[in-house]
């Protein structure tokens, strides 16, 4: 694995999963492999699991991190070829690749979707030019379109707690008062999609994620009805696809409770966090033990570890 841009980096989900896996029961094992060894992590977004687990991965493999808040600490960058910069762009992404390429042996990145501009937005702007100018590998830490680590813990959390060799998992879309990404619903379909699962989305009219990434999945627009018998129940929000960055709707119908979970086989409640408590979800479906939200945070760690051993052994 050169860069983790994107889940499609992951040629075979199952054997990652039992890596992952092995790496949580024994995480020093290689803690060798990043010795003298740096992991710059830029951030032009917020965050609290990804910073801390990314850098708890990097200290279990002996590897140094410098972390920097990109958007308020760095020049602003300009990305275009060719432009005259005698604007408020200070520095162009050839050098600061280039740079932080001398710095750091693997850079690893967090850079949200404007949710203003889809054509940018899916061009992921930030992290493939970053990919083509720099000389080290590259790491998504969620991106416009795509949180192929979260994803990766997810797949971890399911296989850890699943009682059937192939769960029901709903990914349910729920209410929030801000457009939020699709990054997380993206690379959690990629996932499930090669996972042996009965996977559905259930979501409202006019939330359909990007069809070139649900494919074939099943889309049920009734959420009662999607969340029958299922294992795992994902919430998530996000905002409008077709209509760029839109919130089509605010009302609390399909937030997440405890009446609407006694519909599903005793399933196991995931979400990715920051989750705003009764809004996405009831506090008593949070609090309750079939809840894997703490477990999912905790398989950040693993997940990442994993990645960085991948682009430091092969990258
Ligand atoms: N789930 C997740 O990526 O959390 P942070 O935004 O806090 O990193």
């Amino acid at each position: 694995m050169k860069h983790f841009i994107n889940f499609d980096a992951i040629s075979d989900l199952q054997n990652a999963v039992q890596e992952v896996r092995s790496l949580k029961k024994n995480p020093f094992a290689s803690e060798q492999l990043g010795k003298h060894k740096t992991l710059g992590m830029l951030f032009f977004n917020p965050s609290l699991r990804t910073r801390l687990s990314t850098q708890k991965a990097a200290q279990h493999l002996g590897l140094k991190t410098m972390v920097m808040n990109f958007s308020n600490e760095a020049w602003a960058l300009e990305f275009e070829d060719g432009t005259k910069m005698s604007g408020l762009r200070s520095e162009h992404i050839k050098e600061a690749a280039a740079v932080v390429s001398q710095y750091c042996d693997v850079v690893a990145i967090r850079a949200f979707a404007s949710l203003s501009d889809k054509q940018k937005d899916e061009e992921e702007q930030v992290l493939n030019n970053f990919a083509r100018y720099a000389s080290i590998p590259v790491i998504n830490m969620e991106s416009a379109t795509a949180h192929p680590l979260q994803a990766l813990a997810d797949a971890v959390t399911i296989d850890e707690h699943k009682l059937t060799k192939r769960p029901k998992i709903v990914l349910s879309w729920a209410p929030h008062p801000k457009a939020l990404p699709h990054a997380v619903g993206n690379s959690f379909t990629k996932m499930v999609q090669q996972m042996d699962a009965d996977f559905i989305i259930a979501q409202p009219e006019g939330y359909e994620l990007n069809p070139e990434i649900t494919k074939n999945t099943p889309v049920i627009y009734n959420q009662e009805e999607a969340l029958e018998e299922a294992d795992f129940v994902y919430a998530k929000n996000w905002c409008s696809y077709k209509e760029y960055g839109k919130i089509l709707r605010t009302d609390s119908s399909w937030m997440l409770t405890a009446e609407k979970m006694k519909l599903t086989n005793n399933a196991k409640f995931m979400h990715c966090l920051p989750v705003r408590r009764n809004v996405v979800v009831s506090d008593d479906v949070l609090d309750h033990p079939n809840s894997l939200v703490i477990e999912q945070a905790n398989n950040r760690t693993f997940a990442a570890q994993w990645v960085l051993k991948q682009v430091l052994q092969n990258g």
